[in-house]
């Protein structure tokens, strides 16, 4: 069993936290993204691993190297130009010689990946598709099961008209099982969706295609700035089972800091007293001042939160400056290295 990741996005939707950073690996609760995803596949036995590059291919190779340091062999491959979803896993085909485990790599889930090996095993499936049931599919792909859990219908982005005849509410989450006769469907060089393409040509051969729902599990994708958040609060309220979380490393930090039990505090940050900290994430080597009060926000490795600074709800980036008496309120999303000067209001 091997696997692919498609991580080849450019996170438009994500940004300014994706302009230096591609999506695959922007910190989550300190760790990039992707190593998630490494865990859970790891935990299933699958530790040959290929992910699908096309933006900042370079930064992401960099960081997780071989794959050894996580007990895992990870393979890279980049397209000259996005192929889309289908047509990166045609331009991996050198790298696939059987059953596949695809996730698109913006999903945060504890799924548990071996319930979905055997379900897809047991069907004879050519492919499987992990769903889970949403509130409002209309951003995702809505699938529907026949009593025997076949696929029956893939709309991708489904429009308020065809919503309003429909009565279920399961998406595609982004994990599928596929053989490799799959490949034989997408044509070489070409974008292609799986979406759009692949997924209607399975329905439209008839070939054995089912859909698994999730059901306990934790499921969402982490592509907006809004979801990104969540997923920490997610995270720091016991929401997401099953992984390591860094541990707060408090030895620089002063006595007289308020922190609470949840927050997770990156290495050598320095938090001076006064200063407070709620249902947040630090990331490494960030200087909090005096009376600054931080709650329900990540701040990335290396930013600056000077005395009296307020920062609540928000995502700020790597190297920031926060001026002091600073207010940064929620559904604030501010790139790397931005500078606010003392008391400005964002
Ligand atoms: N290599 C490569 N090349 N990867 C790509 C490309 C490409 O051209 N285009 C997209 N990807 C990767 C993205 O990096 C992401 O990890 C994944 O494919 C899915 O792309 P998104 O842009 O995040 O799609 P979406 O969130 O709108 O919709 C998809 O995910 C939903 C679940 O979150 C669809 O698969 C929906 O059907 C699904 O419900
Ligand atoms: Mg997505």
């Amino acid at each position: 069993m091997q696997a692919l990741i498609l991580a080849g996005g450019k996170g438009t939707r994500l940004r300014p936290l994706t302009v230096y950073t591609p999506k695959p690996i922007v910190p989550v609760v300190n760790r990039p993204f992707l190593l998630y995803q490494v865990d859970i596949l790891r935990a299933a036995g699958i530790t040959d691993i290929t992910l699908s590059l096309s933006y900042q291919p370079d930064k992401i190779e960099q960081l997780l190297g071989d794959g050894s340091e996580f007990g895992v062999t990870l393979r890279y491959v980049t397209e000259p130009s996005p192929m889309g979803t289908g047509g990166a896993y045609r331009f991996a085909a050198d790298n696939i010689s059987e059953t596949t485990i695809v996730f698109n790599g913006d999903i945060l889930t504890d799924f548990d990946l071996s319930s979905l090996i055997e379900f897809h095993r047991g069907k004879e499936a050519a492919a499987t598709i992990a769903l889970v049931p949403v509130e409002d599919p209309s951003r995702y792909g809505l699938v529907e099961l026949d009593k025997d859990s076949r696929v029956m219908r893939f709309l991708e982005k489904p429009e308020a008209g065809d919503l309003a005849k429909l009565t279920i509410n399961t998406i595609n989450a982004g994990i599928y099982v596929l053989e490799p006769q799959v490949l034989n469907l997408i044509p070489k060089d070409t974008n292609h969706s799986f979406e759009y393409d692949v997924f209607p040509e399975i329905l439209n051969r008839k070939l054995p295609f089912f859909g698994k729902v999730m059901s306990d599990e934790y499921w969402l994708d982490i592509g907006t700035p809004t979801s990104y958040l969540n997923a920490h609060h997610d995270f720091l309220n016991g929401k997401i089972k099953g992984f390591d979380i860094p541990k707060t490393d408090l030895s620089d930090v002063a006595t007289h800091a308020k922190i609470d039990k949840v927050s997770v505090i990156g290495e050598n940050c320095t938090i001076k007293p006064g200063a407070k900290i709620v249902n947040s994430v630090i990331g490494a080597g960030v200087h909090v001042e005096e009376k600054a009060v931080i709650e329900n926000s990540v701040i990335w490795s290396h930013t600056r939160v000077s005395s009296g600074a307020e920062i609540r709800g928000a995502v700020i980036a790597r190297s920031c400056h926060i001026g002091r008496n600073a207010i940064v309120s929620e559904g604030a999303v501010l790139g790397d290295k931005t500078t606010l000067t003392d008391y400005s209001k964002a």
